[in-house]
């Protein structure tokens, strides 16, 4: 039976944790892993923009041995063309593996139903899995553990805070979500780490005030305008703007590092010094997302 990654909001804490030890595991050997996709083609399909999920897949898949197919929007429109169940049915006949960044999580759930090989979420709407995946795999080299830690997203409620929520809770991670009033993350989202919370000891507070995030030991935020929002800047900056993540900030929480998904916009959401400064992990969450992407590869394809 094939297995998807859609969202991990199912996913046991054992299982989550053994994820995580499996992306260390990978980081530390790579030769141990170099073949566990030879001879399988993965088709990474975009309808929105992507740096580091594009590259760090194509790059990942290359170094498990497997071979990736990329298939982007401006080649043709993804689902309009033909319906997102056929296009699913269709690459399975090919590919090993689907990996979709999608505006609605719903062609997710079509492209899973459909298709008879796994589908990896590579964002959608609602979640980005690989990323939590990676910034736990951070978060877990800088302090050795991640249960027991405080995370404080601050910014707008979005698939980033929405998979930070549920990876944390699994992992044991204390969360601090605090958005200005309107943006906050999905009520239903929050309620089920909340949830999960309750078995791993994780901690789940939601706030519009960022004096809730003191004490953390890192400080997580996001932009304020997700791909497909329309909303012009100018629209919403007055009301962000004191959510800020900048020096005086990390100074008033005692946070000791800043996290942040990327792609980041200097001065806005976060300060451009403190992302070149020390306290920055932006570069190791880039990094990780790799080794975090082998580890699901390696669990949904080789088992
Ligand atoms: N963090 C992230 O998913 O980056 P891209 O949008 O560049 O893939
Ligand atoms: N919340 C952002 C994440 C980008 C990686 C977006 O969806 O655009």
């Amino acid at each position: 039976m094939k297995q998807d990654l859609l969202t991990f909001s199912d996913w046991t804490p054992e299982a989550m944790k053994n994820l995580l030890s499996l992306a260390v595991e990978i980081k530390q050997s790579p030769a141990s892993f170099a073949n566990i996709l030879a001879g399988k083609s993965i088709v990474a399909l975009f309808e929105k923009p992507s740096l580091r999920t594009r590259v760090s897949f194509d790059i990942g898949i290359n170094k498990l041995g497997g071979h990736m197919v990329y298939l982007d929007s401006q080649a043709g429109k993804l689902v309009g063309r033909e319906d997102a169940v056929d296009m699913a049915a269709n690459l399975a006949c090919w590919a090993d593996a689907i990996v979709a960044r999608v505006y609605s999580h719903d062609t997710l759930l079509q492209f899973s139903d459909a298709s008879r090989v796994p589908v990896v979420n590579a964002l959608c709407d609602k979640y980005h899995p690989c990323q939590g995946l990676a910034d736990y795999l951070t978060l877990f080299e800088q302090f050795g553990k991640t249960e027991g830690l405080t995370m404080a997203y601050i910014g707008d409620g979005n698939n980033v805070t929405h998979s930070l929520l549920i990876v944390g809770a699994l992992l044991g991670c204390n969360q601090v979500v605090v958005t200005p009033e309107g943006h906050e993350a999905n009520a239903d989202i929050v309620a089920h780490a909340k949830a999960i919370g309750e078995q791993t000891g994780a901690s789940i507070t939601v706030s519009n005030d960022v004096s809730a995030a003191k004490g953390a030991n890192v400080i997580y935020t996001d932009t304020w305008l997700s791909m497909g929002d329309d909303t012009p800047l100018s629209a919403i900056k007055e009301k962000f703007m004191p959510y800020q993540v900048n020096e005086d900030l990390m100074a008033t929480t005692g946070a000791t590092h800043v996290m942040h998904c990327q792609p980041a916009h200097r001065d806005l959401e976060i300060t451009g010094s403190l992302i070149d400064s020390d306290a920055s992990l932006l570069m190791q969450q880039a990094e990780n997302r790799m080794h975090g992407q082998n580890a699901i590869l390696t669990k949904l394809l080789s088992s």
